[in-house]
């Protein structure tokens, strides 16, 4: 009888590796950028699809970003405020009325999604942090348009401490407060040897994908913490965080998101005397902007051949457990890292 690791060894090393031979995978970087440290954090705001824009004074230098990736963006709809005192308890919990969620990396793809589902549970106040201009400002109109909801976008580098202090204090001064915090914010780095890492390169990323979820967390927190009214905190991990993937090789990416998970836990078992919620959230592989390089095409035949869903996430496969973990559905749950990933790690 072959132990659950030989079982694994045994079955990646029977997937066919003729693609892998034929057409050697570049490295795939995601770069959003040199850090983006703003001088001033533009803020454009929708209020019953009205724009409005202005700006918060903070420190020193900008730099390059992304270019907008691929149009995820499918209609949210508004949620009919008439039909919660007809709920059941349990479908209440589930609900998120009058409360303000904050998005990190809500631009596009899954942060996007999920900001789309706190709309649609009716929260009054989206605010979302992305380093991506148009791709942000984008996402709060559409918000704000299909769903009524109030939607704020702040252009923020989740590595600039002080311009998320200014854009956490403009929301609470804003919305009177937070209830929810999403990191979505994140960038990936695939296909690179450890022996070849550039170092700067491992930094940044550790940087965006540690670091950036700490200082937002920590922004939100200590509101949360002076407001005495709990919270939840749900962040965006990955179930590299867990196993090492196959066939790619991205050694920090794998730990950036292992130290997200460390983090929820250890966020979750300081703040819970605060009554705030941590948990994290791991998804699998999935079909987003991240993975839609024409480098992986090759790899992602074998990611859903490994997968025994037969199929990679879709953008919004993560939007009920974000409800959920952010709602009094999961009162008792923090410190917990949930994966959904179409059963990839059971094998
Ligand atoms: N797509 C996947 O297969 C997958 C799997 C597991 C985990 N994840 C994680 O989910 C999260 C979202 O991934 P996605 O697929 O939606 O990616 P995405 O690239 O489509 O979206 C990420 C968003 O984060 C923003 N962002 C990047 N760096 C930033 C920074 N420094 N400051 C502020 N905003 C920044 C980008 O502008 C973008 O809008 C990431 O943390 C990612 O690591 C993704």
């Amino acid at each position: 009888m072959l132990s659950r690791i030989a079982q694994r060894i045994v079955r990646k090393a029977a997937v066919p590796r003729t693609s892998i031979i034929t057409r050697p995978f570049s490295a795939v970087t995601s770069r959003p950028q040199d850090l983006v440290k703003a001088e001033k954090v533009p803020i454009v705001t929708f209020t019953g699809g009205e724009r409005q824009s202005s700006e918060l004074t903070v420190g020193k230098t900008s730099g390059p970003v992304n270019p907008p990736g691929a149009d995820e963006h499918k209609a949210a709809v508004a949620f009919d405020s008439s039909l919660l005192p007809r709920l059941t308890p349990t479908m209440a919990k589930f609900t998120l009325p009058g409360k303000v969620a904050v998005v990190t990396g809500a631009g596009r793809g899954l942060g996007f999604n999920m900001a789309q589902a706190m709309a649609e549970v009716s929260v009054r106040g989206i605010a979302i942090m992305d380093v991506q201009q148009q791709l942000g400002e984008k996402a709060a109109k559409e918000l704000s348009e299909e769903t009524g909801v109030d939607a704020r976008f702040y252009m923020v580098d989740v590595r600039d401490g002080n311009s998320i202090i200014r854009a956490v204090n403009d929301i609470v001064g804003h919305y009177g407060t937070i209830d929810v915090l999403i990191n979505s914010a994140g960038i990936a780095d695939s296909n690179i040897p450890a022996e070849t890492y550039d170092t700067e390169m491992f930094r940044r990323l550790i940087d965006i994908n540690i670091t950036g979820t700490f200082l937002v967390s920590q922004a939100v927190g200590k509101h949360m913490i002076s407001a005495g009214h709990g919270g939840s905190i749900v962040n965006i991990a990955s179930m590299s965080g867990s196993v090492v993937n196959y066939p790619q090789e991205q050694c920090c990416y794998n730990t950036s998101k292992a130290g997200v998970v460390m983090l929820t836990k250890s966020l979750a078992a300081e703040w819970a005397k605060h009554n705030i919620r941590v948990n994290a959230i791991s998804p699998g592989y999935m079909d987003t902007a991240l993975n839609r390089v024409p480098a992986l095409d090759a790899q992602k035949k074998i990611w859903i051949e490994q997968t025994p869903q037969k199929r990679l996430g879709a953008v919004d496969d993560l939007n009920n457990l974000a409800v959920y973990l952010a709602s009094d559905a999961s009162s008792y749950m923090t410190g917990n890292n949930c994966t959904i990933d179409g059963g990839y790690t059971l094998w």
